[in-house]
């Protein structure tokens, strides 16, 4: 066994003299694309570090993360999640307009061995959107551990750019993480000292750089913060302008051009370099964390009140390199200018909200550093619907967060527009389509969005922050696209009714709290697994209490046909 770590380290010091540092190419995942694709999850290790292999989650081929999806606006795709992780998970579509059966929220549990199909028609701009589980208490683990991917999808008007667009070519995925391991190098998902950087699960870390080759011509980078908590402040060494041509949802109207782009997790923007006249040489992606203000994660460390241990990682507030772009010879039709207008970006008037809906960021003690956090005073209830959006209407949100600590606030369903950052427009770089917004400490945002296309009275959306443990801490609030009082009769036709079972989570039976006009015939109830299968179709009887003992823990809705309604409830099976 011996000799295979001499000749580990004998590899570590030829690297060492070859390039002055240990540096590791960064890995691009294939793409997948199609009407069907299946996505398996599935358990995997990686050799990062000297010693333990790391534990990790990936998906199809690959030993950390997965395939980049790439989907055309208007196609249709059927999606099969299957489970290999030993443990219940879920896949959701970050960014994408979809109905809720289909977002991969909470509510969407696949058990172990199950797989889960959701079908759908892509409605989205052009951008780049990524996948990672939402498994409630469990998303930042299985995110952390590789579970996620990016998912690019294209559309005409990306088409008609002359923009780098060859994935792997002069179009690149970055998916920027870092993470904590412990003495046996596995993955510490809520470590606070998350020294380690990955970019597409490439090991780089401040020294020894991950490199990409870049073609000496305009290249595409698509940026992403995948990381658990940790906020970038992107630039490249000598202040080397570059262009943002693109936020979460969709270009912006033009380029930008800027120096510094801070992103926090969950954001993606899209730049283009221009290394035309770099062949040969290099250039630094750096993230500049010592600018990042206080409360930001990543940013100088913060004083700590008394009592409270140092939140400390040894890169927090430091300058250090992200990725090594190394140019090479051009490709043979390069992008050599950058466009000089993108698409044409829609803000939705403020006279157009319906509503204002006020957020406050909050915590039980104004003063702590690592949570928990919450929405206006109350954790995540999985059973608690916080808002009812009659669709189509235009809603603004005003963020109010009153802790010390910056938090980046996505909703689902939507790309917003961010109206104001404190009364001030907002900056350009946030002035396309948005799915994220880092709210500062004590800083107020407001938003404005239409919630449209999709309704559920059963099945939510969320909204939360993309601090994966903030989230999983219960700083998550759900909403309903409701049907309003003009949509058609076809719609009411089939609009559900809900009602309450008891007790809930369940045990081994539960009781429907329903009162029936027709009393006199007990009509039949269906109950349905997370899955959308008929795990159960039976007449309900005169006691309406139903023995699910029999069920596999999980969630499950109850449907029960009568007095011309559908009557609905969700439960959860212990
Ligand atoms: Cu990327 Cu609800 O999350
Ligand atoms: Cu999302
Ligand atoms: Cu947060």
């Amino acid at each position: 066994m011996k000799y295979r770590w001499y000749w580990f380290y004998f590899l570590l010091i030829s690297l060492n003299g070859a390039y002055g540092q240990v540096a590791n190419p960064v890995f691009i995942p294939d793409t997948i694309s199609g009407n069907s694709i299946q996505l398996r999850m599935h358990m995997d290790s990686v050799a990062w570090l000297p010693g333990k292999k790391t534990r990790t989650l990936a998906y199809n081929q690959y030993n950390y993360m997965g395939p980049t999806l790439r989907l055309r606006k208007g196609q249709t795709v059927s999606l099969q999640v299957v489970n290999e992780i030993g443990d219940t998970t879920n896949v959701h579509w970050h960014g994408l307009h979809v109905a809720s059966e289909n977002d991969g929220g909470p509510h969407t549990m696949v058990m172990p061995g199950m797989d889960w199909n959701p079908q759908f028609t892509v409605l989205d701009k052009a951008s780049n959107y990524w996948y990672h589980p939402h498994f409630h208490g469990k998303t930042a683990e299985q995110a952390m551990k590789g579970a996620i991917g990016m998912l690019q999808i294209t559309d005409s008007v990306e088409s008609g750019l002359a923009i780098p667009k060859l994935y792997g070519i002069d179009d690149f995925p970055i998916v920027v993480q870092t993470a904590q391991l412990d003495s046996n190098n596995q993955f510490l998902p809520k470590g606070m000292e998350d020294s380690l950087l990955f970019i597409n699960g490439t090991r780089g870390n401040y020294g020894n750089t991950a490199f990409l080759n870049v073609p000496a011509q305009i290249v595409r980078l698509r940026l992403l913060n995948g990381a658990g908590e940790r906020t970038f402040n992107i630039g490249m060494t000598n202040n080397r302008p570059f262009n943002v041509i693109a936020s979460d949802g969709g270009f912006l109207s033009a380029p930008l051009t800027v120096t510094r782009l801070r992103m926090s997790p969950g954001e993606r923007y899209q730049i283009l370099v221009d290394a035309s006249t770099l062949q040969g040489q290099s250039i630094q992606l750096m993230s500049y964390a010592s600018e990042l203000p206080s409360g930001v994660q990543g940013g100088p460390t913060m004083p700590m009140p008394p009592g409270n241990p140092p939140m400390d990682s040894p890169i927090n507030g430091l300058d250090f390199n992200l990725l090594q772009l190394n140019v090479v010879l051009p490709t043979a039709n390069p992008v050599t200018s950058v466009p000089a207008t993108l698409t044409e970006v829609h803000v939705i008037p403020e006279t157009e909200a319906a509503a204002t809906r006020i957020i406050r960021f909050t915590a039980e003690n104004q003063m702590v550093m690592d949570g928990p956090f919450f929405f206006n005073d109350s954790t995540f209830n999985m059973d608690r619907i916080d808002y009812r959006i009659p669709v189509n209407s235009a809603e603004i949100w005003e963020l109010r967060n009153q802790t010390m600590v910056a938090h980046p606030f996505h909703v689902h369903l939507v790309q917003f527009n961010i109206l104001e950052r404190d009364g001030n427009p907002a900056p350009l770089v946030e002035r396309g389509r948005k799915d994220v917004v880092m709210v500062e400490s004590q800083e107020t945002v407001r938003l404005i969005a239409r919630f449209e296309t999709f309704t559920d009275t059963v099945m939510p959306y969320m909204f939360h922050c993309h601090i994966l443990m903030h989230e999983d801490d219960g700083m998550m609030g759900q909403f309903l696209v409701v049907p309003n009082a003009t949509t058609s009769m076809k719609h009411l036709a089939h609009s559900q009714q809900i009602f309450e079972v008891f007790p809930n989570p369940v045990g081994e039976s539960l009781t429907l709290n329903l009162a029936l006009a027709s009393t006199d015939e007990m009509p039949d109830y269906q109950i349905f697994n997370s899955v959308g299968q008929i795990a159960e179709h039976k007449t309900l009887g005169k006691s309406k209490s139903i023995s699910v003992d029999h069920f596999p823990p999980g969630i499950y809705q109850i449907r029960v046909i009568a007095d011309g309604k559908i009557h609905t409830s969700n439960f959860i099976k212990n």
